[in-house]
C-alpha cells in the first residue's frame, strides 16, 4: 500500500523530534511493505514570519489531500494554526493515551485514554470585550456531544469497557448539563460501564487512584488539562501523542509544545512523536483496514517498549542520551523484533 503524509516539523524541538520519526518510519516502511510518500509543509511560528501567516494555503491543501496528517509542536501561534485548524477541518475528536511504562518512574500506574471533544466549549474562541469588561462564551451542542460520546464508547469497547463522563454540571448546568445528559443517552446505547465525576474531583482522583479510570469523555477545556496532568502521572510530557480525527481528516502530533528552553541542543525526547507515529498507524489500521499498518503499529508499540524498559533515555526523562541516539536503539530494537 501507499500513503500521502502531510508533514508539518514546527517550531524549537519539532523539526528535531520529526527527523527522529521520520526515520523509525520510513524503517517500519520497509520492513512491512508500506510505501510513505512524505510531503512536508511549514506551520507554525516560523511559516509566519516567512509567509505572514502561521498556515498557508499550501498547508491546509496539502492535509487536505492526504492520508495522514502529523505535525511537530508550533510555538506562539499554537492557536492560529492547530486550535483554527481543529475547527477548519472539524477534527473533532482529540484522543490523548496516558500510560505508565515499565522502569520509567511514573507518580502511579496508570492507562487511561482521554477522548476530548476538540471544537466546541470555550476555545471556539467566541471572545470579545464590552468596555472593561471581557466575556468569552461557552458552547456545547447536542450534536457535538453525542458524536463525540460515540467515539468514546468505540474505544472503550477494545479497552476495559468503562467510560467516565467529566463535566462541571453542578454548576454550569445548561453547558455541561447537556454535555452530561447527551452523553450517558449515546452511552447508554453500548455494553460498557458509565459514570461521571465533576472535573475538580476528577483532577485529584487522577492522582490518587488513576487505576480506576479507563476512558475519560470531557469537553474542550477539561480535557486539556486533564491530559496534561495525565501526561504527568505516566511519566512526563516527553512521551505523550494525540490524536485529532474527524469523519473526513486527521492530525496527530505530540501534546508538548516547542520547548523552546532546549530547542537546538539535540536532547528533545523523541517518545512523543514515535507515540504519534503508533497512534496514526493505528488510524490506518482502523480507516483503511491495512493488517500492514496494524502489524507496524504493534512491532512500534513493543520496541518503544523495550527500549524505555532498558533505560534508552534523553535527559528530561532521566537519561543521558541524545535524540539520535535514542533514536539508533528504538531501530535496532525494531529489527530485533521483526527478526
Ligand atoms: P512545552 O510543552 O513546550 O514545554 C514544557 C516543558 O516540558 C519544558 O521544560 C520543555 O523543555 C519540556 N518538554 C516538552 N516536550 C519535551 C520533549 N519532547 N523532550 C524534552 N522536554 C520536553 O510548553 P511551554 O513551554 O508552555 O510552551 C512552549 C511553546 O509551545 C509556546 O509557544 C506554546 O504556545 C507552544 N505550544 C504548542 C502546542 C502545540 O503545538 N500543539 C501545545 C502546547 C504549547
Ligand atoms: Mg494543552
Amino acid at each position: 500500500m501507499k500513503y500521502r503524509i502531510a508533514w508539518m516539523k514546527g517550531d524549537g524541538i519539532g523539526p528535531e523530534i520529526s527527523d527522529a520519526a521520520i526515520k523509525i518510519i520510513t524503517l517500519l516502511g520497509d520492513i512491512y511493505g508500506i510505501e510513505w510518500d512524505i510531503r512536508f509543509y511549514e506551520m507554525g511560528d516560523e511559516a509566519k514570519k516567512r509567509f505572514g501567516t502561521a498556515l498557508p494555503k499550501e498547508t491546509l491543501d496539502g492535509i487536505r489531500s492526504s492520508d495522514l496528517a502529523i505535525k511537530g509542536p508550533v510555538g506562539e501561534t499554537a492557536f492560529e494554526s492547530i486550535v483554527y485548524l481543529r475547527q477548519t477541518l472539524d477534527l473533532y475528536a482529540n484522543l490523548r493515551p496516558a500510560k505508565s511504562y515499565k522502569n520509567l518512574p511514573s507518580l502511579k500506574p496508570i492507562d487511561v485514554l482521554i477522548v476530548r471533544e476538540n471544537t466546541e466549549d470555550l476555545y471556539k474562541g467566541i471572545e470579545f470585550k464590552i468596555n472593561d469588561i471581557a466575556v468569552a462564551l461557552k458552547l456545547i451542542t447536542e450534536k457535538g456531544t453525542r458524536r463525540i460520546a460515540k467515539v468514546a464508547a468505540k474505544y472503550a469497547l477494545n479497552r476495559k469497557k468503562k467510560v467516565t463522563i467529566v463535566h462541571k454540571a453542578n454548576v454550569m448546568r445548561i453547558t455541561d448539563g447537556l454535555f452530561r445528559d447527551i452523553s450517558k443517552q449515546e452511552l447508554k446505547m453500548f455494553d460498557i460501564e458509565v459514570d461521571e465525576k465533576y472535573v475538580d474531583a476528577m483532577s485529584m482522583a487522577l492522582i490518587r487512584n488513576p487505576q480506576d479510570f479507563d476512558v475519560l469523555l470531557t469537553p474542550n477545556v477539561y480535557g486539556d488539562i486533564l491530559s496534561d496532568e495525565a501526561a504527568q502521572i505516566a511519566g512526563g510530557l516527553g512521551f505523550a501523542a494525540s490524536a485529532n480525527i474527524g469523519d473526513e481528516f486527521n492530525l496527530f502530533e505530540p501534546v508538548h509544545g516547542s520547548a523552546p528552553d532546549i530547542a537546538g541542543k539535540g536532547i528533545a525526547n523523541p517518545y512523543s512523536m514515535f507515540n504519534v507515529l503508533v497512534m496514526a498507524l493505528d488510524h490506518l489500521w482502523i480507516s483503511k483496514n491495512d493488517s500492514s499498518a496494524m502489524h507496524a503499529k504493534e512491532t512500534l508499540e513493543k520496541a518503544i517498549e523495550s527500549s524505555i524498559e532498558k533505560g534508552y533515555l534523553t535527559p528530561d526523562a532521566g537519561g543521558k542520551l541524545k535524540t539520535e541516539e535514542v533514536t539508533k536503539y528504538l531501530e535496532q530494537e525494531l529489527k530485533a523484533y521483526v527478526r
